[in-house]
Formats: C-alpha cells, sequence, structure tokens
C-alpha cells in the first residue's frame, strides 16, 4: 500500500485509512466474524491507519479493535477520539465534554479497551463550546508527556479552533466529513487553517456514508436502527434528487475505467498530498475494492472538470440531522 505523510507533525501512514465505525454501531447490523475478517485482510493489504471512537458502539468498536490487534499492535497505527459522551440507556442521547479531567478519565478508557498502552492519534471528537480548546489540548498535551498518546487531532473544529489549538500543541490531523458531496472543508475556511499549520486533513465519510458508491437506490432498504434513516440527504424528496449526484459519479467511473466508489476516493487523495480518506466497512469485498482506488490516478484537468461538476453545494440537505449539526465546525 502506497503511503503518505500526516502532515507536517506526523508519520508515513497508508493512503487509506479504515473507518471501523460501521463494524458496530450506525450501518445496519454487524456480524463479528465479517468484522475481523475484514480486519486481517486490511492488515494484509497495508490499511494500517485505523479510525474509532469510545463513542462508537460506545465503547464496543475500541473492544474490537482491541481483541483484534492483542499481540500485534504495533502493526498498525491506531486513531481514536473522546468528547462525545453518549447515555447507554439512551443512544439517541448525546453530550460533548471537552473538560481537562474528561480528557484524563476518557484515555484510561480507551487503553484499557484497545489494550494498549499508546495511542498513536488521539482526536477531540467534538469541540466543547463550552469549555476554551486551549484547556482541553492542554489536557491532551500532558497526556503526550506522559507517553499515553503519540500525536494530537481534532475533528469538525473551525479554523479558529485549529488555530487556537495549534498555538497550544502540534496538531497533526483534523478529522471532518470530505467528500464529493461534502466540501465543507474547502469553504469554511478549515483547509486553510489546517494547511497554515502543517495539519494533514483526514477525510471521513469519503464515499457519502456510502451513497456516492451507487450502491444504495432506496432508503426503505436501511435497517430499522440505521442512521441513515434520519439524516436529511438519506431522507423523503433528497433522496431522489441526490441520486441525480450519484448517476454523475456513475460516468465519470465509467469513463474511468473503474467503480462509482473508487473514483469518490481517488478524487479525495487527488486533492492534496495532505489529504488521507479513511473509507469504512465491515466487509472483505468493500474493502478489496475500496483498496483499488489507490490505483486510479486523477490528472489535475480530470479533478478540475469533477470539482466543477460537484460544487460545494450539490448535495441536498444538511449532512447531519438538526441536533447534531450545531457541534459541526465549532
Ligand atoms: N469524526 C467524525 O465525527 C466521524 C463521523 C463519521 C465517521 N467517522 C469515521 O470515518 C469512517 C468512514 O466514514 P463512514 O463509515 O461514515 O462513511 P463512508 O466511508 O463514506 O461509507 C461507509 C458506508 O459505505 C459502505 N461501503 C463502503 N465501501 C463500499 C463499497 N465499495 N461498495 C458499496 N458500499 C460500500 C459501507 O457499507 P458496509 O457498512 O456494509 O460495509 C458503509 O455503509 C467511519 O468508519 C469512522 O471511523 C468519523
Amino acid at each position: 500500500m502506497i503511503t503518505r505523510k500526516l502532515g507536517t507533525h506526523g508519520p508515513e501512514v497508508s493512503i487509506l485509512g479504515l473507518g471501523c465505525m460501521g463494524m458496530s454501531e450506525f450501518y445496519g447490523i454487524g456480524d463479528e466474524k465479517e468484522s475481523v475478517a475484514t480486519l486481517e485482510r486490511a492488515l494484509e493489504l497495508g490499511i494500517t491507519f485505523w479510525d474509532t471512537s469510545d463513542a462508537y458502539g460506545p465503547h464496543t468498536n475500541e473492544e474490537l479493535l482491541g481483541r483484534t490487534l492483542a499481540g500485534r499492535r504495533d502493526k498498525v497505527f491506531l486513531a481514536t477520539k473522546f468528547g462525545i459522551v453518549r447515555d447507554p440507556n439512551d443512544p439517541m442521547k448525546r453530550g460533548i465534554s471537552g473538560r481537562p479531567e474528561y480528557v484524563r478519565q476518557s484515555v484510561e478508557g480507551s487503553l484499557r479497551r484497545l489494550k494498549t498502552d499508546y495511542i498513536d492519534l488521539y482526536y477531540q471528537h467534538r469541540v466543547d463550546r463550552a469549555v476554551p480548546i486551549e484547556e482541553t489540548v492542554g489536557a491532551m498535551a500532558d497526556l503526550v508527556k506522559e507517553g499515553k498518546v503519540r500525536h494530537l487531532g481534532l475533528s469538525e473544529a473551525s479554523a479558529e479552533s485549529i488555530r487556537k489549538a495549534a498555538k497550544v500543541h502540534p496538531i497533526t490531523a483534523l478529522q471532518s466529513e470530505y467528500s464529493l458531496w461534502t466540501r465543507d472543508p474547502e469553504t469554511t475556511g478549515t483547509l486553510a487553517a489546517c494547511r497554515e499549520n502543517g495539519i494533514a486533513l483526514v477525510a471521513y465519510s469519503p464515499l457519502g456514508r456510502g451513497f456516492l458508491t451507487g450502491a444504495i437506490t432506496r432508503p426503505e432498504d436501511f435497517a430499522e436502527d440505521d442512521y441513515r434513516r434520519v439524516n436529511p440527504r438519506f431522507t423523503g424528496e433528497n433522496f431522489a434528487k441526490n441520486l441525480a449526484i450519484v448517476e454523475k459519479v456513475k460516468k465519470f467511473a465509467a469513463d474511468k475505467g473503474c467503480t462509482p466508489g473508487q473514483l469518490a476516493l481517488a478524487w479525495v487523495i487527488a486533492k492534496g498530498g495532505d489529504i488521507v480518506p479513511i473509507p469504512g466497512t465491515k466487509r472483505v469485498k468493500y474493502l478489496e475494492e475500496n483498496a483499488g482506488a489507490v490505483e486510479v490516478k486523477l490528472g489535475p484537468a480530470e479533478v478540475a472538470e469533477i470539482d466543477a461538476v460537484f460544487p460545494p453545494d450539490s448535495a441536498v440537505g444538511d449532512r447531519y440531522a438538526s441536533n447534531m449539526m450545531g457541534s459541526i465546525n465549532a
């Protein structure tokens, strides 16, 4: 697998990461055996930049990775996150905490579940508007000094938060949604703030939560508890309207001789040497298909053509349900 440097402060990581979230929650019923097979295949393919969070499950996704990696922790560059506070009795309920004592408490839980004594990249999952980011990052920086964490990251932080955080401690990566139908980092100034500070952009949901692959044709096919049932882009008339985007992706992919999902990933890879997509899957066959995206090379003229066809506002509907939008770009 080709590698890419994770910003100025980070090491080389696989140019495609693996989003592990869907193995435990949000995108329909998972199967532990297939999830483990997917993780094993990722190791074989050299896809070793793995992404999880204490919020996924909650907790069970970290446990899955911890079990799978036991005895070979050093094979992956492991990223996890803290800051979204879940209530085990009410899966829909969410809080946010960036309090220093919460940071210290959270890292201990993640280390225990991941069965490791260090985390390669520790992200603040959502910025807590009630706590100055300097205080949160200060507590995260202490974890680096203690050897519990190697690199620091933020997720869905605003340009202002990124600049403030980078003054406290070098920030290795910003994780934000970035894809053919979500170009916010370009328009909100977060990508520019990253570039000023040598911070990599880790692009989450690069396949548009599966939509850009063309595999999703009817919202009725989602499992009852699938998060996409309440995501505005996948509901009501928006779903039908957004299918027009997929048709365009399919056309570009056919011309290029690849699958729509590979085209979507190749575009993210081509958008900058400081961007690393982390497509998510819980299936070996999707992982293998996605790995093929690294062979799809898009030149500047092709990228410009695709950019013009998918301008920043091409998707219909917010990318999160209204109760979650407020924590974005904080
Ligand atoms: N920081 C944050 O706030 C945040 C938010 C969301 C996600 N993330 C991270 O980013 C990772 C990736 O994002 P994501 O999982 O939301 O979205 P994604 O990568 O855009 O899409 C994942 C969905 O696409 C499907 N899929 C993957 N490859 C496919 C293929 N080749 N053909 C057809 N369908 C395919 C998966 O299906 P299966 O599930 O059936 O395999 C899954 O439903 C997550 O796993 C998580 O680690 C972070």
